[in-house]
């Protein structure tokens, strides 16, 4: 059965664009602590950062690309020769590095915020891509803002891209304004009309400004696109973007319309999820498909029932298939180390002997204070115990990876910014070297440059 199913690459942007949003910016230890959780996921590819938007992007970038050696480790770059030496520098190093370079498409975008002709684009976009591929063997190119490109003129970069070397070729849904049926077609539409396009793997970048982020990259999953750009959670620019658990357990729940197979561990979304939380202090909405605290609830007397006869009644999925752990075990001053230790497992933690001493004598006292000791007073009991001491040796292998599912009444310690170096000064000169037209202004050229950076 499953030797029948397309193989879908999930590319996973929580460290980048997720990273982007509001409230979500990780330090470099964090970002490294969560790519580790990615990898035991089993993600396709991490995009690990935009290395050239910052030092502590690059060095987080960097880190991760040393230490995780099974998935891709992505790289974001604008089109232009500094931005992807920098990313090239910091993915170097990765057993399976990628570079990933974008350039807007769209005549919104052309016009207003890069101030360049479509012909300069499509240079523009060739010799990127050239570049990257001269350093990298597996690169990226996205055109931004593709769904509100026009058509014709997004096959033409596409081409282009393509026959520069370009492995990949990404759709980004930039600004969330797609819908399924349209979404589908474009896909469609570029594998009948692009010259070369069997040769790169389609992806699909879905934003969930109108709530259809997933359904749009479902859809063009079934369009042909083999390649999905998710985050944990959903977290990304504005609304998000599409959601890696929503996504996975869509086509594990219902193979019969999407019956395609990734490599995700879906047991490990659960602590994916809180691991994220505590580390952004960010909390999931409770009723979040997958991971939000009543996804698996039932409150209704005639649901109880229904679960209590047979769980298949109010249930499409197991909250174990998703890593929520069984709450059957109830811990109270009566309980052992032992269960202890078990459930302290299953919210993603184990401990050694001497820490679990630790925490159990914490515990014992809570217990003898409260009748039950519920996941979310472990959790801050846990933290607790073992503040994360950056430089020490960590008590705890591998990696804390869960938080108390009622997020808000946890403590959470905010990392330090790190610091944000300038925007590196390019010379005058074209984002490949080439001289400007002698009208061209340098500085608004450059500044035009600078200004999208932080747009994505
Ligand atoms: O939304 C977007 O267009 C992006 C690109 C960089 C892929 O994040
Ligand atoms: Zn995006």
């Amino acid at each position: 059965m499953s030797a029948e199913r397309a193989r879908v690459t999930v590319f996973d942007t929580t460290l980048r664009d997720g990273e982007q949003s509001p409230g979500c910016s990780m330090n470099k230890q964090e970002k490294l602590r969560l790519a580790q959780q990615l990898d035991r996921l089993g993600v396709d590819v991490i995009e690990a950062g935009f290395p050239i938007a910052s030092e502590g992007d690059f060095e987080g970038v960097r880190a991760i690309a040393a230490l995780v050696q099974r998935p891709a480790i992505a790289g974001l770059a604008r089109a232009c020769r500094l931005d992807i030496e920098r990313a090239w520098e910091a993915l170097k190093d990765a057993a399976h590095p990628r570079i990933h370079v974008f350039l807007a498409t769209s005549d919104i975008h052309l016009q207003y915020k890069l101030r360049i002709t479509r012909d300069q684009c499509v240079a523009q976009a060739r010799d990127a891509v050239r570049l990257a591929r001269s350093l990298c063997d597996d690169v990226e190119f996205s055109p931004e803002d593709a769904t509100r490109t026009d058509p014709d003129f997004l096959y033409r970069v596409s081409e282009a891209v393509i026959e520069a070397g370009a492995t990949t070729l990404n759709i980004p849904d930039t600004v969330g304004y797609t819908v399924p049926v349209e979404f589908g077609n474009l896909i469609r539409t570029l594998r009948e009309r692009v010259k070369g396009i069997e040769k790169v793997t389609i992806s699909a970048h879905c934003h969930n400004d109108l709530g259809m982020a997933v359904a749009n990259a479902l859809a063009a999953v079934e369009a042909g696109a083999r390649q999905v750009e998710c985050t944990i959670n959903g977290i990304g620019e504005r609304a998000g973007n599409a959601s890696l658990e929503e996504i996975v357990m869509a086509m594990r729940t219902r193979p019969d319309r999407y019956p395609y197979e990734t490599g995700v561990v879906s047991e490990q979304i659960f602590a994916a999820s809180q691991m994220l939380s505590e580390i952004t202090g960010v909390a999931v909405q409770p009723n979040k498909a997958i991971i939000g605290r009543n996804a698996f609830a039932h409150e209704a007397g005639i649901h109880q029932d229904g679960m209590l006869k047979n769980p298949l009644t109010y249930e499409i999925m197991t909250p174990r298939s998703v890593g929520v752990p069984d709450s059957k075990l109830v811990l109270g001053k009566h309980s052992g180390r032992h269960a202890l230790g078990i459930r302290c497992e299953q919210l993603g933690y184990q401990f050694d002997r001497r820490a679990l001493d630790d925490v159990y004598r914490r515990f014992v006292r809570l217990a003898d204070k409260i009748k039950h000791v519920e996941d979310h007073h472990l959790l801050e009991l846990i933290r607790d115990t073992h503040k994360p001491a950056a430089s020490a040796t960590p008590l705890i292998e591998p990696p804390p990876a869960a938080k108390a599912a009622d997020a808000h009444s946890l403590t959470v310690s905010v990392p330090e910014p790190e610091p944000q170096k300038p925007f590196p000064v390019a010379p005058a000169t074209n984002p490949f070297g080439a001289p400007l037209p002698a009208h061209a202004d340098p500085h608004q050229e450059q500044t035009q440059q600078e200004d999208y950076l932080w747009g994505v």
